[in-house]
């Protein structure tokens, strides 16, 4: 391990069309401050502290595509095009600083929520009669239903490229829509959406086609994928391995890997807690590498990247292609030009995972730690 600003994680480099002027990427981080679906200029100021700060492609928070599939009040929207002219807003100030922007496009499934008003059930592949890691009402979606929301993500996508994103990013990861068709736990259909892999994999090809469909040849459609679920009995390595390389052979530019659905505890789910060492650090590493073998697009590797030289070792090693960062950069958002200039400090989050419980209060995204000055 070398940790110099001549590092293969500085070197400009490309995905399809796009160029990027280094290998960090800031992992999709909902940021709880749009407004009814709107941007916000606390949205607007944290996108030019975070491409101001290096990072080389910034990928926005869960953007919902219909309003079906709607997780918060203060998430942002795609699903109209009353919301280009904000997203325009964001697309501008990361291309000026200098990083390329991608928006996530999301639909949360059963995850849904709705105004208290509302009478509106949550959808999702199937109902569960017992689930204990879900609680809350819900049903199975129809066929139509189900088409309706891949056009949905095909008109999000259009919007984006209006909107001057350079590419989008389907969140095929974690508790929601994608994840719960691609798990044989929470996908319990007989028709053609559910069965083996390839039905359950089928929403994935049908948005993907749509997409490519209304975008054209030329434009980047990433896809962050939950290679297994986070709890004995639902989706495993061994079909998540095989579904990453279905999903490059449908023709998705870019893999990001993550987990699926998740369990009870934060050791069950995307943001594991404790990073405190080495061996803690980068906790998909293995699924990343195996599936880098198998597939001939890039593979972007979140979870626990907090150390420099390490992440330098996995692209050097071909086990990804990209490394990707969430906590790290709501803590340090500037800490990509520390590192260029050879500052090599270990990121100073301490993945306590405030952050994020605030967020399920209701409140911006911030790191708590800061806010209260116990550490600097
Ligand atoms: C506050 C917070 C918000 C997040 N929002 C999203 C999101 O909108 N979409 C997504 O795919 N993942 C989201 N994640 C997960 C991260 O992108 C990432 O996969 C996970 O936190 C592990 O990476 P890290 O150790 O660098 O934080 C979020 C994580 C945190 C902590």
């Amino acid at each position: 391990m070398t940790g110099t600003s001549k590092s293969i994680l500085f070197e400009p480099t490309k995905i399809k069309n796009m160029g990027l002027r280094n290998r960090f990427v800031r992992s999709a981080t909902y940021e709880g401050c749009a407004d009814d679906g709107y941007v916000t200029d606390k949205q607007v100021n944290l996108y030019a502290t975070l491409s101001e700060g290096g990072v080389g492609l910034i990928i926005t928070g869960i953007t919902y595509v219909h309003d079906s599939g709607r997780f918060s009040k203060f998430q942002n929207s795609i699903a109209g095009d009353e919301f280009i002219d904000g997203l325009k807003k964001l697309t501008s100030v990361a291309h000026q600083w200098g990083a390329r922007i991608a928006v996530q496009l999301f639909h949360a499934g059963r995850e849904a929520r709705f105004p208290k008003s509302s009478d509106r059930v949550p959808i999702a592949p199937s109902f569960l009669e017992a689930d204990p890691y879900f609680k809350g009402g819900y049903r199975a979606m129809t066929e139509d239903e189900i088409w309706k929301i891949v056009d949905t993500f095909g008109d999000g996508a259009k919007r984006a490229r209006e909107a001057g994103f350079d590419a989008v990013q389907i969140h095929g990861a974690h508790a929601y829509l994608l994840s719960q068709f691609l798990s044989p736990y929470t996908n319990r259909r007989d028709d053609k959406w559910g069965g083996g892999l390839e039905n359950r994999l089928r929403l994935h090809r049908e948005i993907y086609q749509n997409i490519r469909h209304k975008v054209g040849e030329d434009y980047p459609v990433f896809i962050k994928v939950g290679i297994q679920d986070g709890f004995p009995g639902g989706l495993e390595f061994s079909e998540g391995k095989l579904a990453a390389q279905y999903l490059a052979e449908f023709g998705f530019d870019a893999l990001e890997i993550s987990q699926g659905l998740r369990g009870s505890s934060y050791e069950e789910t995307e943001f594991k807690t404790k990073i405190n060492n080495l061996d803690r650090e980068a906790y998909y590493r293995r699924w990343s590498a195996e599936i880098k073998k198998k597939v001939d697009v890039p593979v972007m590797l979140v979870g626990g990247l907090r150390t420099f030289e390490l992440m330098e070792e996995i692209v050097q090693d071909e086990e990804a292609d990209f490394v990707s960062l969430s906590r790290t950069l709501i803590r340090e958002p500037g800490i990509i030009n520390d590192w260029k200039r050879g500052d090599y400090h270990r990121a100073k989050c301490i993945s306590c995972n405030k952050c994020l419980e605030a967020l399920r209060k209701g409140e911006t995204l911030r790191c708590i730690q800061r806010e209260t000055g116990k550490i600097s």
